[in-house]
């Protein structure tokens, strides 16, 4: 079957080590089963496993991609949920210390088909195209997790979200917004900061800038870049939700003010599939949708992931069969 799949690492060239092309079809253990990919969305965490982050050598080659919508064995339209957890395991997934998600231990969803346990196998969204409903299982359902599940965030409360272009952000920006909260967000790029606006922003700001006022929570994927100024933008007493630093660690961790202004910073990773079918559930009753950058053929994928390196891309890019 065609495959677009990591052959080895590279921290500065990450495409180096890209491959399209055929692989063997999945193998399917007891307790699995495959589903035939129509879209997969392009994360961050393809370009992380070509730089050889979250991905062992002895793993290669290995499947790109988390995110799959498309047809279950009977031809039923679905969704994969791409954390996988451990036969057995009770209780929220994420949590589960031998997780992993799809790409890292199990070949990926950049393919024709791919082989996962029954139970990750979830209904798609009635009325959303399987473009839009592969942009979920990954940005989406972190996004969800962090508003509403970490965040403590009450309708009408303020958030800021950092680095608006990216695939969880801009999902940050859409669903806080329909979710009542007062909604700022940050970018370093003009063009993208009047985007964040059409999206559900409220205000936008330079990355950096001082916000009008303080807010009850920050939404952090940027890392690093962008650390100082989420804590100095946050209320006594807030919170800092973070799923992922995109520019490094964060140095300094300001972690006078994290005491002196008693604010909770909360790691956030990934949500369940029952998240995944409230965010379902949420976007079906909001009419709230995905925004997707460009769909590519997936034989493109290159493209797509070299857009993603360099932070071109405002939303999700797909990749379609
Ligand atoms: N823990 C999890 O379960 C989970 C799930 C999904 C994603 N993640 C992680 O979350 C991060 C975000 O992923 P993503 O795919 O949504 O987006 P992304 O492609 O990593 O981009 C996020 C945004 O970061 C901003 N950015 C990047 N470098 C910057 C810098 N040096 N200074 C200021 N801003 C910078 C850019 O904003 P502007 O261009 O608008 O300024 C960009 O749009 C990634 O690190 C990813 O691995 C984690």
């Amino acid at each position: 079957m065609f495959a677009v799949y990591a052959t080895g690492f590279s921290t500065d060239d990450p495409l180096a080590g890209l491959g399209l092309g055929e692989r063997p079809e999945p193998e399917v253990p007891d307790g699995w089963t495959t589903v035939t990919v129509k879209a997969s969305a392009i994360n961050h965490h393809d370009v992380w496993s070509l730089r050889g982050v979250g991905l062992r050598e002895e793993a290669l080659p290995m499947i790109l991609g988390c995110d799959a919508a498309g047809l279950d064995e009977d031809g039923n339209e679905v969704l994969v949920h791409a954390v996988i957890s451990t036969p057995g395991w009770k209780g929220d997934e994420t949590l589960d210390p031998k997780r992993s998600l799809l790409s890292e231990r199990h070949q990926g969803t950049f393919a024709e088909k791919v082989a996962v346990p029954r139970h990750n196998v979830v209904p798609k969204p009635e009325g959303m195209s399987f473009a839009e409903a592969a942009c979920l299982p990954t940005a989406w359902l972190t996004a969800y997790r962090m508003l509403f599940t970490q965040s403590g965030l009450n309708p009408g409360d303020s958030v800021l979200v950092q680095g608006a272009g990216g695939g969880v952000a801009t999902a940050l920006i859409s669903l806080a917004r329909a979710a009542g909260f007062r909604v700022y967000a940050t970018s370093r790029d003009e063009e993208k900061r009047k985007r964040a606006l059409e999206i559900g922003a409220h205000e936008v700001v330079e990355t950096g800038e001082r916000l009008p006022s303080r807010v009850d929570a920050v939404m952090e994927t940027v890392g690093g870049a962008t650390w100082s100024h989420s804590i100095k933008s946050m209320r006594p007493g807030g919170t800092l939700v973070v799923c992922g630093a995109t520019s490094g660690d964060a140095s300094p961790a300001e972690l006078t003010r994290i005491f002196f202004q008693q604010m909770r910073v909360h790691g956030s990773t990934m949500g369940t599939r029952d998240e995944l079918h409230r965010l379902a559930q949420f976007m079906d009753v909001t009419g709230v949708r995905p925004l997707i950058d460009r769909e590519l053929p997936m034989a493109e994928a290159a493209k797509g992931l070299q857009a993603v390196a360099d932070g071109d891309v405002f939303g999700k890019i797909v990749l379609t069969l």
